[in-house]
């Protein structure tokens, strides 16, 4: 029954997610569960984790091989940078979350896409301290109109973790949330970020991405070409 439950989650992700790029980029989703490793080395990666952590990891892992091959790239392991990003190989870019049941995968040839960045929130992200933790005074005042108000805070969670997840391996410093200030325009499901943090490229300042809500879910992603 929970797998089940977990699978239909997946298939309602998965439509919100391939919303959120062009259809250039590869994208897919996979209820979490115990697989076996294809290759030793990511599963050595896991050696020490706990069956969940681990059994995100490893689907991670067999949605990214399967992207890949979609792409013609050969079957290698995909090690983690000291950063914690995937060692895409050359040629490649991509990104990974994991909500509770569902992990998705975003992958693009990088003749074609800069970076990629993608995340999906479904766990309580609400209150005081976490609102001014993420949110400047402007974000602030955009949590007032839209979705409800809680979505809403997530949505900017959301975004600014997919910025990040995008940059970091291009900029290779921590970006905090004050540094990247995020404009919703709802009925585009789009945000426009400018980014300003010292050490950013120009062109990597202003960036924009998608976004999607499905239930409790808020899924974000940002394409830079
Ligand atoms: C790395 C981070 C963005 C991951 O986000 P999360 O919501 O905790 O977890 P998700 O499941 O969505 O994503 C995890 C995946 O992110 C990817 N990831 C981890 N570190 C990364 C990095 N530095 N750059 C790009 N991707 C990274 C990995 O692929 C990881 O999955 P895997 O370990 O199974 O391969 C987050 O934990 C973090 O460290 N944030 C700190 C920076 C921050 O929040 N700044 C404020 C926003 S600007």
């Amino acid at each position: 029954m929970a797998h089940q439950h977990s699978q239909f989650q997946c298939v309602a992700l998965r439509s919100a997610a391939a919303s959120l790029f062009p259809s250039n980029i590869w994208i897919e989703t996979a209820p979490i569960q115990d697989l076996p490793s294809i290759f030793p080395e990511e599963a050595a990666l896991m050696a020490r984790a706990v069956r969940k952590r681990r059994a995100e990891f490893l689907t991670g892992r067999s949605l990214m091989h399967t992207g890949l091959s979609f792409l013609g790239f050969e079957a290698n392991p995909v090690l983690r940078a000291p950063s914690g990003s995937p060692t895409w190989p050359q040629g490649v870019t991509g990104s990974i979350t994991h909500c509770d049941h569902c992990c998705a995968v975003a992958i693009a040839r990088s003749s074609e896409v800069l970076a990629l960045g993608l995340d999906i929130e479904c766990g309580e992200i609400s209150g005081p301290e976490l609102t001014s933790m993420i949110c400047n005074e402007s974000e602030r005042l955009q949590l007032r109109g839209g979705t409800a108000s809680e979505l809403n805070l997530k949505l900017f969670y959301s975004a600014k973790e997919a910025v990040y997840k995008a940059l970091h391996p291009i900029v290779h410093r921590f970006l905090d949330f004050h540094e990247i200030h995020v404009r919703v325009e709802h009925s585009l499901q789009t945000f426009f970020v400018d980014v300003e943090a010292d050490g950013v490229d120009d062109r990597l300042r202003k960036l924009i991405g998608r976004f999607a809500i499905v239930g409790n879910h808020v899924a974000a992603g940002v394409a830079i070409f």
